[in-house]
């Protein structure tokens, strides 16, 4: 399965607090860095979601899907302005935003959020490489973003609170009362919500599909294997008279080690 080296999840992490310097001012600069350095490991390793079959469940998987909205959110920012719409927030309320908008996913102040499953049948058969980590207190992810930003006393602005909020569109059904509006002066003013979603959206379908792909990519190996296996087995005797560097490779392939 797709997996991060150690060194993309440093050069992941190097690059986030490097966008953190980059678009992040005034002073709550430094409280955002404090708080990426109180947990450092913990932002380091954290994956971005429990199952196989969601998106980024590796150690190091919410850095990367953080850098890849960001990266994304920019991008659709400057589609939806090529397009006509006005923008109305700033390139650092979108990047704040989407930095933190699964904040809640690295945990509480001291508890990981997902923990390794340990259970091998769930492991197996459900896809759960991570479960929830039962030592954190039940609260939304993107709750326990707001609970970590203000226990860090740093300041947002509406659209970023609006932004962080909804970045889940509707797939939160608690979002549903600011997405459909009964009434004009209640539908969403800015667009930034939407960007924003649309750029989660995207970035988890990409991650689901490299996982996807990295898993086909494996089996197909597997079954090749196998399949050479069983082709030169049948033809074992005939290829050891004819061939006897087969029959030491097919050694190797079964077990992995040259005599
Ligand atoms: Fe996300």
């Amino acid at each position: 399965m797709r997996e991060l080296t150690a060194e993309q999840i440093q050069k992941n992490y190097d690059t986030l607090i490097n966008t953190i310097q980059l678009y992040v001012t005034g002073d709550r600069k430094d409280k955002v860095l404090k708080m990426y350095n109180d947990m450092k490991d913990r932002f380091m390793m954290a994956p971005a979601s429990s199952k196989e079959h969601y998106h980024n469940a590796i150690y190091g998987g919410y850095v990367d899907h953080i850098l890849r909205v960001v990266d994304l959110s920019l991008k659709i920012k400057e589609l939806w302005g090529e397009n006509g719409c006005k923008i109305d927030f700033t390139d650092e309320e979108l990047v704040f935003s989407a930095i933190h908008h699964d904040l809640g996913k690295v945990g509480d102040l001291e508890n990981d959020y997902y923990i390794p499953q340990d259970n091998e049948w769930r492991r197996k058969n459900m896809g759960e490489i991570f479960t929830f980590n039962t030592k954190c207190e039940y609260m939304s992810v993107t709750d326990r973003a707001f609970f970590l930003l203000q226990h860090y006393n740093i300041s947002i602005s509406q659209k970023e609170f609006i932004g962080i909020r909804l970045t889940d569109g509707m797939y939160e059904e608690a979002n549903k009362s600011y997405y459909v509006a009964y009434k004009s002066e209640f539908q969403l003013r800015s667009v930034i919500q939407y960007v924003l979603h649309q750029a989660d959206m995207m970035a988890a379908q990409i991650e689901n599909r490299l996982t996807k792909d990295s898993i086909e990519k494996e089996e197909t190996e597997v079954y090749e294997r196998i399949q050479n296996i069983q082709q030169v087995v049948g033809n074992e005797e005939k290829i050891k008279d004819e061939n006897p560097k087969i029959t030491k490779d097919l050694f190797e392939e079964l077990f992995g080690e040259k005599r």
